[in-house]
């Protein structure tokens, strides 16, 4: 693999990474510096050819990859995953709940179906696979949970569904650091700010436009995120250096979390 710019060679030896939504962007991103840090990675999505492309190029580079669909809404398919996962490496170790999408639309105009799907993935599917890896944790005497959320802390004009949802985890994330913390699974959250990734290709032109135009306006470091960003952070709890964070939220926004709006209300 390629070295991490960061980290040492061996940060994550032998442990067993899953990240949900591997195939593209943050989350490929992440699995590739775990694997160049010698974790065994484990990437689900849902669309196969994406996500064997990237557990190919993996491999070609000498990572160790466990690849498999995945669908996080569907419960029934989480937990044999899970075991998949297990039976191939022998262990949960940490679990970056990366999985998510939406779409940008005034609140109004979210209709049921709409607004049902995007919690479902953003909050049930991040709990399905939470609860179904905390089992596993929970039996080996410990883990990490990592869930990417997204700057929402003055609400999110514009995407009210994934707002709501990304709170959820946010507490989610709190309640189970508490109550997990006998377990010795430690519970945090990454927060990307605007991040150049696949996920930005999903917006419709006009969105993609202003996010390259103007939105850099409104982050008090005037340029948006790179997917390494996201990633080191998800390392750095990952690693022994998050031995004492849990419940915690880092966010990776540029100091956007502070100052200015993504979206007009
Ligand atoms: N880019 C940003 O600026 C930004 C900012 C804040 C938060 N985030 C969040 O960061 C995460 C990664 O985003 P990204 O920018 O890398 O976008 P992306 O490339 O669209 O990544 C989303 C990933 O989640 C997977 N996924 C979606 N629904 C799924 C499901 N039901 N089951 C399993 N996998 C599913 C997708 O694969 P399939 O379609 O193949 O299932 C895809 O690999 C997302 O949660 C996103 O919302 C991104």
């Amino acid at each position: 693999m390629r070295p991490s710019e960061i980290y040492r060679p061996d940060l994550l030896k032998d442990k067993v990474v899953v990240v949900t939504g591997g195939g593209s962007g943050i989350g490929r991103v992440i699995a590739e510096e775990c694997a160049a840090l010698g974790a065994r990675v484990a990437i689900g999505a849902r669309k196969e050819e994406r996500l064997n492309a990237a557990a190919e190029a993996m491999r070609e580079q000498g990572a160790e990859v466990f690849a498999q669909t995945l669908n996080i809404r569907e419960v029934d398919q989480v937990g044999p995953w899970l075991e998949a996962v297990k039976e191939r490496f022998g262990a949960i170790d940490v679990l970056v709940n990366n999985a998510g999408g939406q779409f940008p639309s005034p609140a109004m105009g979210i209709s049921p179906r709409g607004w049902r799907a995007v919690i479902d993935t953003n909050l049930n599917g991040t709990w399905n696979m939470t609860h179904a890896a905390a089992g596993h944790m929970m039996s080996a005497g410990g883990g990490r949970i990592i869930n990417i959320v997204a700057n929402m802390w003055r609400g999110f004009p514009g995407m009210a569904h994934t707002g709501a949802a990304r709170a959820g985890v946010v507490n989610l994330t709190k309640t189970l650091s508490l109550e997990w913390a006998r377990h010795n699974i430690l519970v945090n959250a990454v927060a990307p700010g605007v991040i150049r990734s696949s996920g930005l290709d999903t917006y419709p032109e006009a969105v993609r436009q202003s996010i390259e135009t103007t939105v850099p306006q409104h982050i008090p470091l005037k340029r948006l995120g790179k997917e390494l960003d996201v990633a080191w952070s998800v390392v750095y709890l990952a690693s022994p250096a998050g031995d004492y964070i849990t419940g915690e939220t880092i966010c990776v926004d540029g100091g956007q979390a502070h100052w200015g709006m993504v979206f007009q209300p």
